[in-house]
């Protein structure tokens, strides 16, 4: 019976980009390397992954079906088109906040005045996935400065998911663009701190959370 503890996972990864010229973007450090230890510690446990990542120079880990991505709005079209079809969604990429109001179509040229950018916020993926899921586990992280906590607890809440990852991204060993990460994990009624570790020891952790709460969910 151990075969029906096996999920579907949708897993996002990266950063977005969004595009002021044909050239020239918002984004942020992200290197995907949070989002894909969790995708090759998933498909490693035997579960069947999708990942959905933004542009990063890691290799795709063995047996995890992917799809490449650019900007917010590609990246929320991804997710919606699989969220129905999969078992648990974990939100590890770092979704660029805002986007130009104005895209030029061609290269803005180089001059000695200010240039002025009007931004839109973009629309927050999980927060709306959340809301129309059917029995989905989803998770999410947690970007902070300073103590992650508090925050965490507070996105947990409004948007409405079953755990949150919380890293603080200041400090040095830890979030963007490094192998190790320090997380605290937040659940209704839970909560898990662990020490800097690896990120795929870290992915191990997640990955183990989530194979223990579906399971108690679904009587497994
Ligand atoms: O990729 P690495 O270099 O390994 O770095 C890992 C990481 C620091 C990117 C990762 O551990 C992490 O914290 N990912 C979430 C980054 C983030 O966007 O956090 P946030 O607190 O701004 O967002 C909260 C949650 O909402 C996240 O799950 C995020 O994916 C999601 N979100 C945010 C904005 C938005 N428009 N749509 C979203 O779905």
């Amino acid at each position: 019976m151990l075969f029906l503890r096996l999920m579907k996972i949708l897993i996002t990864a990266g950063p977005t980009r969004e595009y002021i010229d044909p050239v020239r973007f918002i984004s942020n450090r992200s290197s995907g390397k949070m989002g894909y230890a969790l995708a090759a510690v998933a498909a490693g446990r035997g579960h069947r992954v999708s990942l959905v990542s933004g542009p990063v120079a890691i290799a795709v880990p063995s047996g995890v079906d992917c799809c490449m991505v650019e900007s917010a709005a590609e990246m929320q079209a991804a997710v919606q088109e699989r969220f129905d079809a999969v078992n648990a969604l974990i939100m590890a990429a770092a979704v660029a906040d805002w986007s130009p109001v104005c895209r030029h179509s061609v290269k803005q040229k180089k001059s000695s005045n200010e240039l002025l950018l009007k931004l839109r916020p973009v629309p927050d993926i999980l927060r709306t996935v959340s809301a129309r899921r059917k029995g989905q586990v989803v998770v999410g992280f947690a970007a902070e400065t300073g103590n992650p906590e508090e925050e965490a607890l507070r996105k947990l809440e409004s948007k409405g998911l079953d755990m949150i990852v919380g890293n603080d991204v200041s400090a040095p060993g830890t979030g963007f663009d490094v192998d190790t990460n320090q997380v605290i994990m937040l659940w209704n009624g839970g909560r898990q701190a662990l020490p800097c570790l690896p990120k795929t020891v870290v992915a191990e952790h997640i990955i183990g959370w989530l194979e223990q709460f579906y399971a108690k969910r679904n009587r497994l």
